[in-house]
């Protein structure tokens, strides 16, 4: 059996993907949405976000939840990411939250971190009423050359990231008390994606190797580490977890990128066929800060695992790489006409509960 207990995937910390992460941001919104009183009642309330990051968007999603607990509770909220997740930036976000008067309610509020893969149990069994989980799903670190159990080229990726997801529900069937939901969201197969950006995201690692702040090899082996489960891939999932999770929640929303939207309304404004260029500009650093803060690190554990044999100069630091992939990211999306397709990614929500 494949043990992913190991796992270190992380966003880029030090606030960037705080800064970095509005459609993901819209999602956690969502979600928290999809929370009522009646999942929440009793004295002590637990709640636990798996891949929660630097946590600005999670603070959002789970304040909604907190505003649906019982007035006189005591509401624990567990925090979750891998052990190489930013967990000072994340206090940071925690303690800005608390603080803030607009958050200020009667409950209790207690924070805490667990710092595990949630590919295995992470908080004590049935002591969660509540879990959630945002644009994390879709995560498969195997899939980059640079981790250390890498994919073979021939694997079954349907049949692993089903027995990734299904690793994920069983381990968080001990955790949720009976009756206790779990809140889901992750983008999914669908015609509105991030794709018109991947060519410049090809040949932006070109112009890392080509400036030698990254090896050859290391560009041209890089993979983005995501699967995007079609509707077919998820009922799978669900039907093999039937007798253990009832499906009060399953649907699917197109979520536009905000700053695509923010770019297209200054372009319909515009009489001229071609974009005005501050708009643009605006819309190619956020696509390229939005990029850099999830598949930064990816980058630079790909360029210290394939360094050139020839490369016997210095590495260059793991700041270095990310500042010049967001600056030759941008760059490269400026001279595109990814602009002229729609930006953003279908999303599935759903809401289970523990039998
Ligand atoms: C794109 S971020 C989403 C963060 C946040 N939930 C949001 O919606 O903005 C994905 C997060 O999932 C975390 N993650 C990926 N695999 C994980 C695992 N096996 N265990 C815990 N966290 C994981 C990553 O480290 C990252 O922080």
């Amino acid at each position: 059996m494949v043990v992913r207990s190991n796992e270190r995937t992380s966003m880029v910390g030090g606030g960037y993907y705080n800064q970095n992460s509005s459609l993901q941001a819209l999602v956690a919104e969502e979600c928290g949405g999809l929370v009522s009183p009646a999942d929440c009642q009793g004295k002590s309330v637990t709640l636990v976000d798996y891949g929660c990051s630097e946590g600005s968007n999670s603070v959002r999603m789970i304040q909604k939840a907190i505003n649906s607990c019982p007035e006189d509770s005591t509401v624990t909220i567990v925090f979750n990411d891998t052990p190489a997740n930013d967990y000072n930036s994340l206090s940071d976000t925690l303690d800005r939250s608390l603080r803030d008067t607009e958050n200020k309610s009667s409950r209790r509020v207690f924070p805490v971190m667990a710092p595990q893969s949630y590919y295995q149990q992470v908080v004590a069994d049935e002591s969660v009423d509540i879990g959630f989980s945002t644009a994390s799903l879709h995560w498969i670190s195997r899939l980059q050359p640079a981790s250390g159990d890498l994919l073979p080229s021939d694997a079954d990726v349907s049949a692993e990231v089903l027995a990734d997801i299904l690793r994920f529900l069983r381990t968080r069937y001990h955790e949720v008390r009976t009756g206790g939901h779990l809140l889901l969201s992750f983008p999914v197969d669908g015609e509105l994606n991030l794709k018109c950006a991947y060519p410049s995201i090809i040949q932006c690692l070109t112009d890392l190797a080509g400036e030698r702040i990254i090896s050859q090899t290391a560009a041209s082996k890089f993979k983005l580490p995501f699967h995007f489960r079609t509707p077919e891939e998820i009922a799978q999932a669900l039907h093999a977890v039937q007798g253990k999770w009832q499906v009060v929640e399953h649907f699917y929303r197109d979520v536009p990128h905000p700053d695509f939207l923010q770019f297209q309304s200054s372009f319909a404004e515009s009489a001229s066929s071609s974009p005005n260029a501050a708009a643009l500009e605006d819309y190619c650093k956020a696509i390229s800060g939005g990029f850099t803060a999830i598949i930064g690190n990816t980058v630079v554990d790909t360029a210290r695992v394939f360094r050139d044999a020839s490369s016997s100069g210095k590495a260059n630091s793991p700041e270095a790489i990310r500042t010049k992939m967001a600056e030759k990211l941008h760059q490269r999306l400026r001279g595109s006409n990814f602009w002229k397709t729609p930006l953003g990614n279908k999303y599935v929500f759903l809401k289970l509960r523990k039998i």
